[in-house]
């Protein structure tokens, strides 16, 4: 039975009373975690978000109902008491518990209601199958370490928010019901009943509001924005997320870059303890896909790529000789005294590995104890070339090393992961490290082979450099782009651009992605009208709350940092969403659906 409150007010959280207290009388209130009846005297742990404290109900200080109520107790029941607080025999201290020195001898109860066996645990340390724990969120975000998550995404969000507003920041919020705009991924449609055969889109970023604050003269913008993609879901990517999103007037790159370091720095010192040392460290994207075979390299650890094309050219080995003369590259990398740890197996499985990156295959090597070679291709080699190579490798007894020829971005990408893998594998990934470094330089463009046409790298806003004008005609692959991303041990935290701010190069930029000018205009020209009326210079930068809180809390799932998250397929098990409707509802949307609404 339910009881109310019935003018009980609490005096604290659980694991606020401390041994100051010892003597007082408090009133308290909570969930049941754990009931010891030792006959006569019962031990009750209380918990709520603060803790835990010990209660006891001792059939000598209480009367015969309240005892009673104790003995009825069973776990996530909600319960109030008043007692006293007193410190505990020296003998039942509990060093684990966070109020272990004390405990509260209960003189009354109230059982404010009663709870069903939890069908998971809500204690941490205790294994469920993540299925079921996202369809009881609410009672998986009891655990302990749940609570904490929320906690600290909080203190985040209040350190970022503070950071922004005392560097002059106003914080403003744009529409969820948007129209479609080309960021990338799929959109989320929603239909209106005002509007029949007419969409809005949900967000997948306020890219396009964010550029027109800044034509609206409000200089410095941000805002923590949901944001929408309907693309496939990974562990790192959620189709609903949150960005710290930020926009500035009158900027270069690196006026943006100081206000975001700025925030990860107060982040990480707030929530880490952990001084992150600015101005952020610079790499340029050819440096990244070349030293690291990434544009989001995982510095943690070295195994740098090296390409070795002119060893190559006439090195007898075939593949790797016509891999050069077509243009392509050989690149290697060296995983020191590693050799002893990688099997004949193990090798096959790396080489198994790197090809579902597109690349034919991987050439191996591994250098015995006594200096004798284990190889998959040394026997097409003269020993003199091996030599070389070996020398220009600075190889050693004990190490083990790893080829790839093909075209050079995927022959570079393939081995950017085979080194995350082996960085992985090999233990060489040191805890607690945080190498954050902004990554520079960005291609403008890439080529899409299916569409034969460019699409934009960043999206389609961004400014290219300077420098690269000259190429937009004739050679818009070669052009760069005023683009950073920031990059935390291997993950994207953010990214950002300087933006194009005048309708003549944003409509170039929008024929270079094969938009007709008809289709530009009528898909954006609300922008490019727009940029007609005193657009300021500007530029400015995103980043995933949700990624950052995955860094800081030390886990690589994003389902880990969200207080009610999808699943893999999208779906929230909890609410049992999406649904279908009722045909009412389809029909006031001037929609049909092909199956009966409640064949799901
Ligand atoms: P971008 O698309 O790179 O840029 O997104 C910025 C950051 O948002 C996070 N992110 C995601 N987090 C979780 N799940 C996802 N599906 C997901 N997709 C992106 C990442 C990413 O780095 N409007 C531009 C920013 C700008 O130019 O100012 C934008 O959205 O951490």
């Amino acid at each position: 039975m339910a009881e109310l409150l019935g003018g009980w007010k609490r005096d604290l959280r659980c694991a606020e009373v401390t041994e100051k207290d010892i003597g007082k009388e408090l009133t308290l209130m909570g969930w049941v975690s754990r009931v010891r009846n030792m006959g006569g005297i019962l031990f009750v742990w209380l918990r709520d978000r603060s803790g835990l404290i010990q209660l006891v109900f001792d059939q000598d200080h209480m009367d015969e109902a309240t005892y009673k109520l104790g003995e009825s107790l069973r776990g996530e029941y909600v319960l109030a008491i008043k007692g006293k607080v007193i410190a505990r025999d020296t003998t039942a201290i509990n060093d684990k518990m966070a109020t272990g020195t004390i405990e509260v001898q209960v003189h009354q109860a109230k059982l404010l209601n009663e709870a069903a066996t939890p069908p998971i645990y809500t204690e941490d340390g205790m294994n469920d199958n993540e299925a079921v724990r996202l369809k009881y969120r609410y009672l998986d975000l009891r655990r302990p370490s749940m609570q904490n998550m929320l906690k600290l995404r909080s203190s985040t969000v209040n350190a970022i928010r503070t950071h922004m507003v005392s560097r002059g920041f106003v914080e403003v919020e744009t529409p969820v019901l948007t129209k479609s705009t080309p960021e990338g991924a799929r959109d989320f449609l929603v239909p209106s009943r005002l509007h029949p055969n007419e969409f809005y889109a949900l967000p997948q970023s306020p890219q396009i509001y964010k550029q027109l604050l800044m034509l609206s003269g409000l200089d410095r913008y941000f805002q923590f924005a949901k944001c929408f993609r309907d693309e496939d879901s990974r562990a790192d990517r959620q189709p609903e997320f949150t960005q710290l999103d930020l926009e500035m007037s009158f900027v270069e790159p690196i006026d943006v870059q100081t206000v975001v370091e700025g925030a990860f720095h107060e982040v990480f010192k707030a929530v880490k303890n952990v001084d992150i040392a600015l101005p952020l460290p610079r790499m340029t994207w050819k440096e990244a896909m070349e030293s690291y075979g990434s544009d989001k390299p995982d510095l943690r650890f070295g195994m740098k790529i090296s390409q070795h094309n002119d060893w190559a050219k006439d090195c007898g080995f075939s593949i790797f000789e016509s891999a050069v003369t077509s243009g392509g590259t050989v690149c290697a990398i060296k995983a020191e005294g590693a050799a002893a740890h990688l099997s004949r197996k193990e090798m096959d499985a790396l080489a198994e590995f790197a090809k579902t990156y597109h690349v034919k295959g991987l050439a191996w090597l591994a250098i015995n104890e006594d200096g004798s070679l284990r190889s998959s291709f040394a026997k097409f080699i003269a020993e003199d070339k091996m030599a070389a190579f070996l020398k220009t490798m600075d190889a050693k007894p004990g190490d083990a090393l790893f080829l790839i020829a093909d075209k050079r971005l995927t022959a570079l990408t393939a081995m950017g992961q085979l080194r995350v893998r082996l960085g992985k594998q090999l233990n060489l990934i040191a805890p607690d490290l945080y190498k954050l470094f902004w990554v520079t330089e960005f291609p403008l463009l890439e080529w899409n082979e299916e569409a034969k046409r460019y699409t934009a790298a960043h999206h389609p806003f961004t400014m290219p450099m300077e420098e690269d004008f000259h190429l937009l005609e004739e050679h818009p692959e070669q052009v760069r782009a005023k683009a950073y991303d920031l990059v935390l041990n291997g993950v994207e935290m953010g990214s950002g651009s300087i933006r194009i701010h005048s309708s003549d190069l944003q409509e170039k930029m929008f024929s270079l992605l094969g938009f007709t000018h008809e289709e530009a205009w009528k898909r954006f020209g609300f922008l490019l009208e727009a940029f007609k009326y005193g657009t300021p210079p500007h530029g400015g930068f995103a980043f995933g709350l949700d990624r950052l809180m995955m860094m800081l809390i030390g886990t690589d799932s994003l389902r880990d940092v969200i207080a009610f998250p999808k699943a893999q397929n999208a779906s929230c098990l909890m609410m049992d969403t999406p649904s279908t409707v009722s045909e009412d509802q389809l029909q006031m949307l001037h929609l049909k659906q092909e199956t009966a609404p409640d064949a799901k």
